[in-house]
């Protein structure tokens, strides 16, 4: 009944296209921007679920308003005896989840929770902070005594909730907040995929009604609800996380109102510095910053800016929204809403980073991006999920690709890589960035990848500097696929098949080659370009008379399996780059194939959608159906490769994170919750973006010459002078390591800062303690997940990426078949597909139970296709853009 209301609800009050339209999913995104700080909440009880990471392992976070004496909850977990606010109104754009809440008779609030999604701007991208936001009206033209309130507890620190955290409130002329971290932290550990070494925040601007304290949670959050004002703070310094709960308060007296003239604003978050180790080329370990410490050099002075940044924040967030929503538009309001529904998720599984340079200076020069394999393994630049997030970065912005790459390339450019394809990724546990030399199955798969992404990367963001620097090992890398591709025979893809001639999988390498052939031509390197576009070419050849079905109407799963077949989700690189390689009528047949399986099969069994080709039985991956939904011309195919992804997340039975791979039958999550892979759903959009004019910035000016002897005696000093440099640099590194790994900012402040400190409002103590007996979860509860996940298996070689999760084993099994075996048909309704080899096939237009002359069209344009298919064709390869 509830669920009909807020439909209806839905239906009337929303701005046409830039909120969901159908049922919401059970959760939502709330605060999303790292992976540590991946806050989710429940949409239909607001007040009644604890808001929760990715993996479900809960995050206190609390908030009432309280109208004439009575407090109402509007976010947090069960507490027995609070009023709730009801929920009227639910709206979700790309970066924001705004509830409308009936606040007992006479108030209603609106509640904003944004991720911010920065498109120009490094510094405010990079800041670990979300806002909420609150705005109050009353329904009966009265005014009201109003007091707001909103609490975090330790569990934003820490994966064990029995940990020893700290505090200390801080009350400056603009912000007001309360910080905690563990009182023993451990540097880039995680633990139940949590970091140990993060610092937590939650802040208001300053105001003569705002305060701050902390509280236990058993004496009633400081008899908040009961008084309207905070306590003093708890006598504690410090205690346990579980240990009556220490929650960190910041509330505000509105005073009597009938109306809040501006928002209330709260900024919450989860801070770290450094936030990431990464080896460099040469094996040094480099502790890197987040960008954002460029313009501020401590966490405070960030925090005031984001605290001021608020209403402009929120402007560019509606003007994004609103330009996805236009974009978004053009193709369904279903893909409205997956689009509002998932993008936090990419960006929030990153973090952006600077490091200093040998002249101890922040190196404007040296930006990178590292993404965790949220929701799957907690690799770190996962090249695969780089690979399915790329649309979403070339929408938002092109630039950010080159950052997430950079690491890449530099470690597999250096004398530490020695495989003659691309790596996996940087390593199997974030943040530790360590690089990879493993050697691995999916060589095609991953070579294919980087060289496809370097030049998405170019053409759309107009920078030839990355492919440029790196030109010599992405040329390696397509010799590679020039001598791989020919004989595919133990290559294992991103999804785990390990077939012999995948022909999805070969088409990514082939178009790799020509993606080379287009860098070489930009670059000015017309020998390269030739050579590797009649590579590509004579590879196509082969590649149309096996890879495609004779009648020319669908990819195959293998070369020559006339059984089978395969989304084609890899020919979205060739529209993206434009390398143009499979004639474009091939197009509108695998869509007509599309039409009619997805007909054939949209039995009760797959009401989700699905596989990614004929081998897999049982489950979809949200990416690739979207590439290829995005590929195809016709308009109702498309839908119906898009609608599937929208219902399984929204589905009762997904009630985790949104996820890349879900089970056919219940739309169930199988793995990757919350995974960065689901930047795939904007691949529509990114084809519609123009390609630029690839061009060099010119090198660095080089000093001027003054004698023949000159420069060689400056680059003997220069090169002992980098040496000193050098060695002062590791020991600076050294000294820091010893240090407490908080947040910088608080690097040089005494812990003597102990919290009931001047800085901050206290208020007299509470004398009504009142019961309140609210266990969150128990740290029993929590425990045996993280037994699962920490283990330190080494990485083993070949196709099974390593993973520290059961759900990433599932996959594998479900994925990998023994070589040679017989692919099965998806489901009983793929009928039209015999799975004895030595029958003949029927084309599957001929089991459409349409309309006669239908099929019959069909049939002639197979035939034609057929026809058409002998001489697909190659662009000649373009040298300029
Ligand atoms: C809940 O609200 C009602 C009035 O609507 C009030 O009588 C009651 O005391 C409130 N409960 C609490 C725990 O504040
Ligand atoms: C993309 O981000 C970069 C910063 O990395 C910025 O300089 C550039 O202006 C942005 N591009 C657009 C189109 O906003
Ligand atoms: C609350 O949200 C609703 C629905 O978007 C809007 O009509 C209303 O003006 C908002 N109220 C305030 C006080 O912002
Ligand atoms: C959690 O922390 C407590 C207190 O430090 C410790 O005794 C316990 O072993 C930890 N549990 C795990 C699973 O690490
Ligand atoms: C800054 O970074 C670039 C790219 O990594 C590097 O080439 C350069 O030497 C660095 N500059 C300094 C001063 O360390
Ligand atoms: C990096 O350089 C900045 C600006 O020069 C300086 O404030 C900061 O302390 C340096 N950081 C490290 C880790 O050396
Ligand atoms: C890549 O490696 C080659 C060979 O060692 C070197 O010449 C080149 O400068 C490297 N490029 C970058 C960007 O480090
Ligand atoms: C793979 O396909 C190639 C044609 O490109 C063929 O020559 C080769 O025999 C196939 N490999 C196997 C093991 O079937
Ligand atoms: C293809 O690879 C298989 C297995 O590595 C090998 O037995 C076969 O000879 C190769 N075929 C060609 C044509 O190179
Ligand atoms: C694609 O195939 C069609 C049908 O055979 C053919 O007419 C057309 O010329 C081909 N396109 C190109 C660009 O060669």
């Amino acid at each position: 009944m509830a669920r009909v209301l807020l439909f209806t609800f839905l239906i009337l009050t929303f701005f046409a296209s830039c909120i969901i339209s159908q049922n919401p999913p059970v959760n939502l995104p709330l605060a999303i921007r790292s992976p540590y700080f991946n806050c989710w909440g429940d949409a239909t009880a607001p007040g009644q679920n604890w808001p929760f990471l990715w993996n479900s392992n809960h995050l206190g976070l609390y908030g009432s308003i309280r109208v004439d004496g009575i407090a109402y909850k509007w976010v947090g977990g069960d507490s027995p005896g609070l009023n709730l606010t009801s929920r009227v109104d639910l709206q979700i754009t790309p970066t924001r989840t705004m509830y409308t809440l009936q606040a007992g008779p006479s108030m209603l609030i609106n509640v904003t929770f944004m991720t911010p999604i920065e498109t120009e701007d490094l510094v405010t991208q990079s800041i670990p902070f979300s806002y909420i936001y609150l705005d109050a009206m009353s329904t009966d033209g009265q005014p009201h005594d109003v007091q707001v309130y909103l609490d975090i507890t330790g569990e934003w620190v820490t994966g064990n909730r029995s940990e020893i955290i700290t505090w200390k409130g801080t009350k400056s002329a603009t912000s007001t907040f309360y910080e905690t971290w563990l009182s023993t932290q451990t540097q880039y550990e995680e633990k139940n995929d949590q970091i140990e070494d993060a610092t937590a925040y939650i802040a208001m601007r300053s105001g003569p009604t705002v305060t701050a304290t902390v509280a236990g949670l058993f004496d009633n959050r400081g008899g908040f609800s009961d008084k309207g004002v905070l306590p003093d703070p708890d006598t504690d310094t410090s205690r346990a996380v579980s240990d009556n709960w220490p929650v960190f308060a910041v509330a505000a007296d509105l005073g009597r109102i009938s109306q809040t003239s501006q928002s209330v604003v709260w900024a919450v978050g989860v801070a770290r510095n450094p936030v990431i180790a990464y080896t460099t080329g040469t094996g040094a370990v480099q502790n890197r910053a987040p960008y954002f410490m460029v313009q501020y050099p401590n966490i405070e002075s960030a925090i005031d800016a984001f605290l001021l940044d608020s209403d402009d924040a929120r402007q560019r967030s509606i003007a994004l929204d609103a330009k996805i929503a236009g974009d978004t538009a053009a193709i369904s309001p279903v893909y409205t809403g997956l689009v509002s529904l998932a993008a936090r998720q990419v960006i929030g599984s990153t973090d952006l980073t600077i490091a200093n340079g040998t002249d101890g200076k922040w190196n404007m020069s040296d930006v990178k991006m590292f993404m965790k394999d949220v929701g799957s393994s907690g690799r770190i630049n996962p090249v695969e999920t780089l690979y399915a997030s790329l649309p979403y970065f070339l929408y938002v912005n092109a630039s950010y690709i080159g950052y997430l790459l950079e690491p890449l390339l530099e470690f597999q450019n250096s004398s530490q890589y020695t495989q003659p394809y691309a790596a996996t990724d940087l390593g199997t546990s974030y943040p530790k960035a360590v690089g990879s030399n493993q050697p691995h199955a999916q060589g095609i798969e991953q070579t294919g990848n980087m060289l496809i992404m370097a030049l998405a990367h170019a053409q759309s963001s107009g920078d030839g500097s990355l492919i440029s620097r790196y030109y010599d090992l992405l040329s390696s890398w397509a010799k590679y696929l020039v001598n791989t591709v020919p004989n595919a025979s133990q290559q294992v893809t991103a999804d785990l098949e390990s077939m012999t001639n995948m022909s999805n999988l070969l088409i990514k390498g082939i178009i790799a080659i020509q993606a080379m052939s287009t860098i070489a031509g930009s670059l000015d390197r017309g020998d390269d370009a030739s050579t590797f576009s009649n590579s590509a070419q004579s590879l196509l050849n082969t590649w149309v008379t096996s890879g495609v079905s004779p009648d020319g109407s669908h990819v195959l799963a293998t070369y020559g399996d006339q059984n089978s077949w395969a989304l084609p989700y890899n020919l979205f690189a060739d529209k993206l780059l434009q390398t143009n390689l499979v004639n474009i009528t091939f197009y509108t047949s695998e869509a007509a194939f599309l039409k009619t399986f997805l007909a054939s099969s949209s039995s009760p069994e797959t009401p989700f959608g699905i596989p990614i080709d004929s081998s897999v039985t049982s489950q979809a991956d949200a990416g690739w159906s979207v590439f290829t939904a995005a590929i195809t011309p016709d308009t109702a195919v498309r839908d119906t490769l898009i609608q599937p992804v929208y219902s399984a997340i929204a589905s009762n039975q997904s009630t985790l994170t949104y996820s890349k791979i879900y089970k056919l039958d219940s739309g169930e999550s199988v793995s990757g919750r919350s995974s960065p892979a689901l930047g795939a759903i904007l691949a529509p959009l990114a084809l519609n973006l123009s390609i630029k004019t690839i061009s060099v910035p010119p090198p660095p000016p080089l000093p001027p010459k003054r004698s023949i002897a000159g420069p060689v005696v400056g680059g003997v000093l220069g090169g002992l002078g980098l040496l000193a440099l050098g060695f002062a640099g590791f020991f600076y590194w050294r000294y820091r390591q010893r240090r407490k790994y908080r947040f910088s900012g608080k690097l040089d402040i005494d812990e003597a800062g102990s919290p009931g400190h001047a800085t901050i409002y206290g208020l007299p103590p509470g004398s009504d303690p009142g019961a309140f007996p609210v266990s969150p979860e128990s740290p029993d509860d929590r425990g045996s997940r993280e037994l699962l996940m920490a283990s330190n298996t080494p990485m083993v070689v070949s196709v099974v990426r390593p993973s520290k999760h059961q759900e990433a084993a599932q996959q594998r099994e479900r994925y990998m078949l023994p070589p040679g075996s017989a692919p099965s048909p998806p489901t009983s309704s793929n009928s039209g597909h015999s799975t004895d080899p030595g029958s003949s096939v029927e084309p599957p237009t001929t089991v459409s139970p349409t309309s006669g002359s239908e099929v019959q069209g069909l049939r002639v344009e197979v035939e034609n296709l057929r026809k058409a298919m002998q001489q697909i064709q190659v662009a000649p390869p373009e040298y300029s853009q």
